[in-house]
């Protein structure tokens, strides 16, 4: 007995073993891979984990492919083709901008949901754009053709500028076709993308916020969820199914691909394909720069926020009409603001700067053993401590500037549009000034209507005396030193003089004769704090970070170039920068803490168990109720007889990832990718399979929504439904 145990014991360290050094960087969950190159890197593992298609399945330029039915919506989140007739998947938190715009007090589409009953219905987004990738192309030769490696960054700069202009003339398109060159591995490689625009991308359905918002800040970044974040829309084409502006007469676009959507859900272990957009990651930092973020950056961040975020709090908690003003400003604020938290909790847990700090002894002792590379990258640690402990203080107080005054203390958002219109009268006379004006007003309109001075000013009391306190002198506008009163009586000085502090003075300024106009603006005590306050900050700290910036973008590159030197045989995967990837895993909970263990689905009865009649993040609407308590749930529950809500995955997600698709081993949507959990936001700097998850809601909550809550079966019927498990 025993020892058959020892056997099986050495056995699966012999097959980790070769697992391990077989793919020493590859495991299933981390990366972020570029489509063009599955076949070559990933193919193999991503079968091993269970999947069915080949890469060409995925990726191919010959023939329809997944990558077909994937859209970049409107340049910040993901998107997918699921029928024949252009009908757009994505999130709720994606479409939130295009359904407020189309809301009203009559019309509360956030709050009851929106249903076109029939195309003609469906409503048009002027602005918002699907961008579809038509070819990827590794292009790092012709852009890095004639590089010298003594070359320094600005000579580089400006022949990599050249190349890319001259494959921008040679490269020839299609009608409609436009091309973007981008820089991976920090500048090492370079891949051109041909994309495809349509500008006619309508409403279609939206769930009310309390279902595609429900849990709202207190759940967001949080397991276990209960949220059905989803949101439809559908592109138009011209009748050559081609991009067109939007016209009463163009018809529903005809994909060369869209997902089919599997019936029959995942099960732990099941694996996964997410593919779609992130914006951005940070995953080959040395360990003194995760250091700083987790010791020095993200506590002032976190810190100014939360002050903000308590006085907002507050407020929004005893005055109903604040809560509707505030409630997607403090949304946006709270969002990054936990995502720190969890960060640098995360880094801490999983040890990140000792790992890094162990890979770094590796790399040293590697490249220690070969001359060529020992004189190439020798200094390279070395350099990086010197550069990271030289701009920190420069960081630091960027941060500060850029969360007091750039975010958090709202007036100045004001007085920085206010004071380019000054610089436009000064530069282009009367006819600039009224022209740039013109552009302000309806910014300007919007802005008050969720705004409220007293608030403000309460903000700016606060954030202003961490300020003093947190930064150095010489980054402090000299005028706060000459004020010999306190916090709150300077803000209360600053705010009673003002006119920018109310929709009603800054338009009666605004109508005065441009000169006039001018004047009162320079006069204005907010205007010349801020000026005051953004040269200084030009000057002492965005000027000498920018410079002592590059040198560390230069480092970063040199370093990104070592690694892939000294490690020959480990795969590497280049920082999300906003192009089209693939991630994959597996379906898995996770440890969040000793003795707790999360399961990967959640369900309807959750939400049930969460509902709070009245409060704003956890109500239920008394129909979803009734189909709960009827278990009305027609071809949308799991086997259990239950309806799935979310489930999660070890997919390897960023910002920008929300609305992507999870795809099942065989290719048919499963899941709708909207978030990550709290303890695993780390990453974005350092993947860590053990609490790294990505949170999706599963497709059978999204049918049961729109067929059994909306009563949209037309739409359902537009969509193909597949059982690949029976
Ligand atoms: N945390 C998710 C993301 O980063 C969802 C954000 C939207 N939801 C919210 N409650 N703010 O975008
Ligand atoms: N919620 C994010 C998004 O909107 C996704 C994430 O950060 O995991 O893109």
């Amino acid at each position: 007995m025993q020892n058959q145990f020892v056997m099986k014991f050495i056995k699966l360290q012999i097959i980790t073993f070769l697992f391990l050094f077989a793919n020493p960087l590859l495991f299933a969950g981390e990366g972020m891979w570029l489509p063009l190159l599955l076949k070559s890197l990933n193919e193999a593992e991503m079968q091993s984990l269970g999947m069915k298609m080949t890469a060409e399945d995925i990726y191919s330029v010959n023939q329809g492919s997944l990558k077909d039915a994937i859209v970049h919506f409107g340049g910040f989140c993901t998107s997918e083709l699921i029928s024949n007739e252009g009908l757009l998947l994505t999130n709720h938190h994606c479409g939130y901008g295009a359904i407020q715009s189309h809301t009203s007090l009559e019309n509360n589409f956030l709050k009851e949901g929106f249903w076109a009953k029939s195309k003609a219905e469906e409503k048009p987004n002027p602005g918002l754009f699907a961008k579809f990738i038509v070819r990827i192309e590794d292009v790092t030769d012709q852009v890095l053709k004639g590089a010298k490696d003594k070359m320094n960054e600005k000579e580089l700069q400006s022949l990599t500028d050249k190349n890319i202009d001259a494959i921008r003339k040679s490269t020839k398109l299609e009608k409609h076709e436009e091309l973007e060159i981008k820089p991976f591995f920090k500048g090492n490689q370079y891949f051109m993308f041909v994309t495809m625009t349509y500008t006619d991308v309508r409403l279609v359905g939206a769930p009310p916020e309390s279902i595609g918002k429900f849990g709202a800040d207190t759940d967001n970044w949080e397991w276990p969820r209960h949220t059905g974040d989803f949101s439809l829309f559908r592109i138009y084409a011209g009748p050559d199914n081609m991009p067109a502006e939007y016209s009463e007469n163009n018809i529903p676009y005809q994909p060369k691909h869209f997902l089919p959507i599997s019936l029959d859900g995942v099960a732990e272990g099941d694996f996964t394909l997410i593919f779609g957009f992130p914006g951005r990651t940070d995953q080959y930092l040395p360990a003194v720069a995760i250091e700083q973020t987790v010791d020095v950056l993200n506590p002032a961040k976190i810190g100014i926020r939360d002050k903000a975020l308590k006085i907002i709090g507050a407020k929004m908690r005893a005055d109903e009409s604040v809560k509707i003003k505030y409630s997607s400003k403090f949304a946006s604020t709270a969002n990054y603001w936990k995502k720190w938290i969890g960060e640098s909790q995360g880094l801490v847990a999983t040890n990140a700067v000792m790992k890094k700090r162990d890979q770094e002894a590796d790399f040293q002792d590697k490249i220690y053993k070969k001359r060529k590379l020992k004189k190439k990258y020798g200094m390279l640690l070395g350099e990086f401590e010197t550069a990271y402990k030289d701009i920190e203080k420069l960081a630091y107080s960027r941060d500060y500037y850029s969360e007091v005054v750039g975010r958090n203390i709202e007036i100045f958002r004001i007085q920085g549009l206010l004071s380019r219109l000054l610089n436009i009268y000064q530069e282009n006379g009367e006819a600039g000034y009224e022209n740039y004006k013109r552009r302000l007003i309806p910014y300007f309109e919007n802005f008050y209507k969720n705004y409220d001075a007293n608030i403000d000013e309460e903000v700016f009391a606060a954030l202003l005396e961490m300020y003093v306190e947190n930064v150095d002198n010489e980054y402090i506008p000299p005028t706060i030193f000459n004020y010999a009163m306190g916090y709150d009586e300077i803000a209360q000085e600053l705010y009673s003089k003002t006119l920018f502090k109310n929709s009603e003075k800054l338009m009666a300024l605004l109508s005065l004769p441009a000169a006039e106009a001018a004047e009162q603006l320079k006069e204005d005590p907010i205007m010349q704090l801020g000026e005051e306050w953004k040269e200084l900050y030009d000057e002492k700290v965005a000027t000498p970070y920018n410079i002592k910036k590059d040198k560390i973008n230069a480092l970063q590159k040199q370093y990104m170039a070592a690694l892939i030197e000294a490690y020959p045989d480990k795969t590497f995967w280049p920082d999300a920068n906003s192009t089209m990837r693939v991630t994959y895993g597996q379906v898995a909970g996770y440890h969040p803490k000793d003795a707790v263990y999360y399961l990967p689905v959640s369900y309807l009865e959750g939400v049930m168990e969460k509902y709070k009649p009245g409060d704003y993040e956890f109500d239920v609407s008394a129909k979803l109720i009734d189909l709960f308590k009827e278990k009305d749930y027609g071809q949308y529950a799991d086997q259990s007889g239950k309806v799935p809500v979310c489930f999660l995955g070890t997919n390897h997600t960023t910002g920008g990832n929300s609305g992507s698709p999870a795809i099942d081993a065989h290719g048919n949507l499963v899941g709708l990718n909207f978030d990550r959990v709290w303890e695993g936001t780390m990453s974005d700097l350092n993947y860590d399979k053990s609490i790294c998850r990505n949170i999706m809601v599963d497709i059978r909550y999204v049918l049961f929504i729109v067929d059994k809550y909306a009563g949209a079966s037309h739409l359902i019927e537009e969509m193909k439904l597949v059982h690949p498990k029976k």
